[in-house]
Order: C-alpha cells, then structure tokens, then sequence
C-alpha cells in the first residue's frame, strides 16, 4: 500500500499515487507480406502502398491464432511481474471478440494460469477499446493503490482479398502491466474524451470482415483529433511546445501523419487545420522526427486495432533506446530495416525521464481522446526492446498466394467444427486447436 495515499487526519489534502504502465510489449503472428507484393498482384504501384499509405509488411495470422492467442502470448513475458495477490483485473480491449457473450479475458486468464480472485472482463469500442481498458485499470489503481491491472489490447484486421482496406490489415496484441509507481510511463490525469455517435467504420456480428468509409473515416479521424486536442491545450494550458513527442493511433502509418500535420499547420488555412497556439520550428521538426520512429513497428505489423496507439508508444520507446542504449554486438540494434523519410531529417536527441508524451487514441464510431504520459527515471531498463526486434526479424515472409489460402482458412463465423492448421506454430505458445459443437479449444504449447 503506497504511503502517499492514505488517509491522513483533518483537512490535509491527499497526494494521488503515480500510477502508470509498469511494463509493456506486444505480439504478432509470425508470418508477414511484402506490401510491395501485395500492390504488384492487385496491379497498383507499390509507392502507393509504401510511400501513400505507409505500410511495408502486414502480420498474417495462421488460423490456430486469435485475440485469445495473441492476447496471452503478449502477456507471457510480464508473467514475472505479476504478483497475484496484488493483480485484481484482467481487461481485454478487442474489436474482433470471439464470442459476443463470453469475454475473451477469460480464456487468456487461463491459458496464463492466473489467480482466480480477479475481475475478467473485455472492452468495445473499435479501436478504443484499449485506452478505455487502459483508463479503467488506471482508475483502478489510484483507487486502490497496491494493485495490479493487467490489460490487453488485441485485434485481427480484415477487410478482405482485393479490397481497398486489404493493405492496412494487420494482427497483434499489446500487453500493459499498470500499477502505482510504473517503471515506464506515469499516466497523467489530464485526458479530454469526445463522443459521437457517426457511421465511418464497422462489423456486423455476423462477419469477420470490417466495413468502412475510408476517405470519411480519415476526416473524422482528423477532426476528432482537432477536437480533442484544442479542449486539451485549453483546458491545460499548454501547446504542442510542451511534448517531446505524440503517438497516434495508426491504422496505417499515414494516418496519424495527417493529424499531426493539420495540428502543426495551425492557421495555415489547410482544410483540416486545428487552431491553436504557434509552434516553434524546432518542435516541429521533433513531432516529425519522433513521428517517424513511432511508426516502425506499425509499418511491418499492420493495423492491430485496439494495440495500435500502444504499437506506435512501443515502437518510439524502442526506437530511442535501440539508438542510445543497445549493446553494438547486438544485431537488434541494427536500424538499417528502419524507414526513415524525408518528413523527418532529424535525428532525435535521446529521451529524457520527466518529458511529456501526448497520445491521440481513435476508435470508429466515434470515441477519440487525447492525454499525457509522463517518462519514469530508468524506464529503458524496463523495456523488452530486444525481444521485439527479433520476434519481427524472425518471422517467415509469405508469397500472396499463401497470405490468401491463410485468409481464406480462418476459422469460420458459422457453427460447423474447425480444426486448424498444424502449419506456421514455431514461436506460437498457445493456439486455438479446434471449434467443435461451437466451442472453443485453446492450449499452451
Ligand atoms: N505513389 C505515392 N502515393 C500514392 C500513389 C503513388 N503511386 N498513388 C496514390 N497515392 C497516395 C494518394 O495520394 C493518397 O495519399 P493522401 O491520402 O495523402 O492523399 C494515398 O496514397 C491513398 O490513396 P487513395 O486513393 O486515397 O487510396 P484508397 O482510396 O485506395 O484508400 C485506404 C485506401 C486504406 C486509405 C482506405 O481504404 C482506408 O482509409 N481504409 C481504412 C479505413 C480505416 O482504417 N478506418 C479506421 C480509421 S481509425
């Protein structure tokens, strides 16, 4: 129990604990397409998928992987960490739920073997569903200091063979640790939410694939941001000058690019501009630089929907440490994969603890809110930066007619048995085996 927090006599007021993400990391499957395969078979030019739209690789999951696969696998490596007297809740952020009753934070709960004395429950709201797991748990906590949330953000993207959303699919799942005292990041309690009820992007119960508006989800996506951010600067009285850096969510990493930019190109008079207070040029080009490395992992994973803000925090924290802190004999810290672009010039300076991160979260719908983290003393240390550079140098590259036999196999939205594939499992630790008479068969491995 944090001594910050008790009760104290008379009218002292309290000092809320810090509470935050104690640890964070992610999975993905471990087969991946060449973007630029995928845009040479549809007949476009790759510079549209790689350069227009942001994306080199896409994560294709064989189909003995799901959420409920790729949702404990994340959450193996911080295992160690958790203490289960003290870890309370289990909560799952997923678009692409597999069962419309049952939460898939129970199947996770025992693939994990966790204590039975916790509250299991998933979260929807598209790609929200995340940041609102991640607000929950943090609520959680400042309540009861001591506590432990684990909480997990995990989604397939499909939109299916040939459609024009084909080449932002993706899949993965990211695991946070949140507790009081958090080694990494401290979440700030300064977030503005909106809510609107609009039809940009969806998925009927009855299909696996989504439904969207793309060039109408892009501007609701821009003007939420717009949104929430101005209500944010006023409401804390600060400017883009206060952050070392912004993570967006990414459905594809141009995405968040074009927020960002309408954000920097306040009073400009470009269609999508969000007023706002001046930005320095040195701001500017830090926002971009750090733009850039905050999208690596999304360029080669996808779209992971919930995970997809918390892709992008990992892949900047990463990214700095791989430049400031990795040992040279090790290959992880070989960026020569790394897509640098003519955004972004400039070299970021390294991270420093007490520097603000803002983060933009999205979900169709729509729900988007922006809020801060603050960087811990020693969070490099706590990051597994090293494991996910190798679990994304490791994986097998697929021809396109592989990723559609893969795609066309998925296990079934109707109640005939499935039996999956025995192909593809190395690195897997727990697999969907079979559906029969429309349950669901989970085991480690
Ligand atoms: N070289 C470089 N860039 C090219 C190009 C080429 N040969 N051809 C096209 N482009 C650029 C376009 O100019 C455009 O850039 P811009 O957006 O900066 O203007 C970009 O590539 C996309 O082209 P567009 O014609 O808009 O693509 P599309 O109509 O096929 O749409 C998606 C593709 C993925 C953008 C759209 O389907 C989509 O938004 N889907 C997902 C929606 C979603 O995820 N919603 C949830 C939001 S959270």
């Amino acid at each position: 129990m944090s001594n910050t927090s008790q009760n104290t006599p008379g009218n002292t007021p309290q000092i809320p604990p810090k509470v935050g993400i104690d640890r964070i990391t992610f999975a993905t499957p471990n087969c991946y397409l060449s973007m630029k395969d995928l845009a040479i078979a549809r007949g476009i030019d790759p510079n549209k998928f790689t350069i227009g739209i942001g994306q080199s690789q896409q994560a294709v999951p064989p189909n003995h992987q799901d959420i409920v696969t790729l949702g404990a696998q994340a959450a193996l490596p911080l295992m160690p960490y958790i203490d289960s007297n003290r870890l309370k809740m289990v909560i799952v952020g997923t678009e692409s739920g597999v069962d419309a009753s049952k939460s898939s934070a129970l199947y996770i709960h025992k693939l994990l073997n966790l204590s039975a004395w916790v509250r299991c429950v998933e979260v929807k709201e598209a790609c929200y569903g995340g940041t609102a797991a991640l607000m929950m748990a943090r609520d959680y906590v400042l309540v009861h200091p001591g506590a432990q949330v684990l909480v997990i953000a995990a989604d397939i993207a499909r939109y299916g063979v040939g459609t024009p959303g084909e080449v932002t699919q993706g899949a993965g799942a990211v695991a946070m640790l949140v507790s009081e005292n958090p080694r990494v990041l401290q979440i700030n309690d300064d977030s503005v939410v909106k809510s609107a009820e609009i039809q940009d992007f969806w998925r009927p119960v009855y299909q696996s694939t989504a439904l969207a508006r793309g060039k109408f989800s892009t501007e609701q996506y821009i003007r939420m941001f717009c949104d929430v951010w101005q209500r944010y600067s006023a409401e804390n009285a600060c400017n883009f000058n206060d952050f070392e850096a912004i993570c967006f969510h990414l459905p594809y990493t141009k995405m968040g690019l074009k927020a960002l930019r309408a954000g920097l190109e306040e009073n400009s008079g470009a269609p999508h501009s969000c007023d706002g207070a001046p930005t320095t040029d040195d701001t500017r080009e830090r926002l971009l630089a750090r733009y850039q490395d905050s999208t690596q992992y999304s360029r080669r994973i996808g779209n992971i929907y919930t995970g997809s803000l918390y892709l992008g925090l990992i892949s900047l924290l990463d990214y700095d440490y791989f430049r400031n802190s990795c040992d040279s004999s090790e290959s992880a810290c070989d960026l020569s994969s790394a897509t640098h672009s003519n955004e972004s010039p400039t070299r970021p300076s390294p991270l420093l603890p007490g520097q603000k991160i803002g983060l933009f979260s999205y979900g169709s719908g729509a729900v988007a809110e922006f809020f801060s983290a603050t960087l811990v003393p020693g969070w490099r240390s706590a990051l597994f930066s090293n494991q996910h550079i190798k679990t994304l140098n490791n994986r097998t590259q697929l021809t396109v007619s592989q990723y559609e036999e893969m795609f066309n196999s998925a296990a079934p939205y109707s109640p005939q048995d499935f039996v999956s594939s025995q192909k593809n499992r190395s690195g897997a630790r727990f697999v969907l085996d079979s559906i029969k008479s429309q349950e669901r068969n989970y085991r480690s491995i």
